[in-house]
């Protein structure tokens, strides 16, 4: 390893390549910790919007400090990857990698151009640094790639730094990581990397120094834990269901177990999203590719555990609904995989909304910011304007993401819209006892039929499994 300490900027000037939902996000908040920040994409529109100050996706808070970050003159915007390697010092390679069209594997096409595109433009030493989500090897095979194609060769250095924000948090999770991962292969890039996020740092973030394969690794190992904890809780529904006992009274008994916690133990409709099924997919792949598929074969069943929810709760409506979903009117609350996003992808709302279509119900769809992407989606559902608009004349209401104002609506006034007081709560998000109260056919995956146990008081239940 060497230093060369004086090639250090101790003040990087930073791009972001890629300005989807991660890199858009990340630039945004780099200018704001101070850093001149210039944001690169291939998609002219995408490049316009976020210059014009408009943020082309749902995310609380971000317009505002994309706003912010324009007018402190630190944040511009570029389709000319030219101009980001004559800028950058460090370049956050921030690209999507989804998954390929016709296998579980992860589609490299964006990384592997992002890298080697900017690897043939830059003519000064730099810090490549890879944020998107990986499978294990890449920031390897990258580094021979990019060192390969540049006139710098070993001058130009890889780098792994994994993201963990989540949708609908994303500001605050950037600016205010639990952690950061820094994945180095030398003290120089360490050492400029540490310069890139010296704001960060100093607010006494750990930080995690590591090899390569250990940083990509992580991300991966992440959200495996995450999707395998929220498959568990559903896997014990699937056991409720078939013994009478109540997956939510389960769920607040072992989230005071400190060693397990309550948090992503809440059970439902499941995961979703365009990274959690995703990255578990490719995971399980590249471990297959490796040698060690064994180890990481669990994860099929995660999935799979996953799957079935959505499947069960269609099963659930058309029970209450008295067996046939043909002509029955469905009011399906929420598209969105999760609330506070207009995210659509492998959304568990939307693919019951599908498959309820598929069976003949008539189904509308309301979500307060996900309509139009749902709609791009499958247009042929039905797309209300409102709650109530969604509602009138329902013969069963799905409550599919947990939206505040959903969660908040009062059965009273439901009652007067509906044709009939059934509801199916996918997301264990309402008070099961005060719907009863008034009436109404209760259901949820993983809890009896009727109302067999004194229920704590929710507020308290719900704290817990937040
Ligand atoms: C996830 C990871 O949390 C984040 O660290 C990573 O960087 C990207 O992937 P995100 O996709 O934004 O973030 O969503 P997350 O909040 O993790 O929720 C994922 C899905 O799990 C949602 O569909 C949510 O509804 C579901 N979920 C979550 C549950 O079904 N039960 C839970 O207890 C928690």
């Amino acid at each position: 390893m060497s230093t060369h300490a004086t090639q250090i900027a101790k003040h990087p000037k930073i791009t972001v390549i890629g300005t989807g939902y991660l890199g858009a996000t990340h630039a945004v908040c780099m200018a704001i910790l101070g850093f001149d920040v210039l944001g690169v994409d291939v998609d002219q529109k995408k490049i316009d919007a976020l210059a014009a100050g408009n943020v082309p996706f749902f995310e609380p808070g971000l317009p505002e400090k994309l706003r912010e970050a324009l007018d402190s003159g630190r944040l511009n915007f570029t389709t000319d990857l030219e101009r980001a390697a004559e800028f950058g010092d460090v370049h956050f390679i921030c690209v999507g990698t989804p998954q390929a069209p016709d296998s579980h594997a992860a589609d490299m096409t964006y990384v592997d151009s992002a890298f080697s595109e900017l690897a043939r433009r830059i003519t000064r030493k730099a810090l490549l640094v890879g944020k998107s989500t990986v499978p294990i090897g890449t920031a390897a095979r990258v580094t021979e790639l990019v060192q390969r194609i540049s006139p710098l060769g070993t001058e130009l250095e890889v780098a792994w730094n994994p993201e963990f924000l989540r949708e609908g948090f994303a500001v605050q999770d950037t600016l205010h990581p639990d952690r950061l991962v820094f994945g180095v292969a030398s003290l120089w890039a360490e050492h400029q990397l540490s310069a890139a996020f010296r704001p960060i740092l100093d607010q006494g973030t750990p930080v995690v120094m590591a090899d390569l394969a250990t940083s990509e690794l992580v991300k991966v190992a992440a959200n495996s834990f995450l999707a395998t904890k929220i498959s568990f809780i559903n896997a014990m529904a699937e056991v409720c269901e078939v013994t009478g006992a109540d997956v939510n009274l389960l769920a607040q008994a072992l989230s005071y177990d400190t060693r397990i916690g309550g948090r992503f133990l809440k059970p439902g409709l499941g995961f979703g999203g365009g990274c959690l099924p995703k990255d578990i997919r490719a995971f399980t792949h590249r471990a297959g590719e490796l040698g060690v598929g064994q180890a990481v074969a669990f994860l099929k069943e995660v999935d799979d555990i996953n799957n079935r929810r959505r499947v069960r709760t269609v099963d659930l409506i058309r029970e209450m609904a008295g067996g046939t979903l043909a002509g029955i009117r469905v009011a399906c609350l929420g598209a969105a995989f999760k609330p506070n996003s207009d995210d659509v992808r492998d959304a568990p709302a939307l693919d019951v909304a599908r498959m309820l279509y598929v069976e003949g119900a008539i189904v509308t769809v309301y979500d307060p910011e996900a309509n139009d992407n749902a709609h791009r989606l499958y247009p042929d559902l039905n797309y209300a304007e409102s709650m109530i608009a969604a509602v009138v004349g329902a013969d069963v209401v799905a409550l599919l993401t947990e939206w505040q104002q959903f969660r908040e609506a009062d059965p009273d006034d439901l009652s007067r819209l509906v044709s009939h007081k059934r509801i199916v709560d996918g997301r264990h998000a309402l008070d099961a006892d005060r719907y009863r109260a008034k009436g109404w056919q209760y259901r949820a995956l993983g809890r009896p039929a009727e109302s067999a146990t004194v229920a704590l008081a929710f507020d308290a239940r719900d704290e817990i499994l937040a």
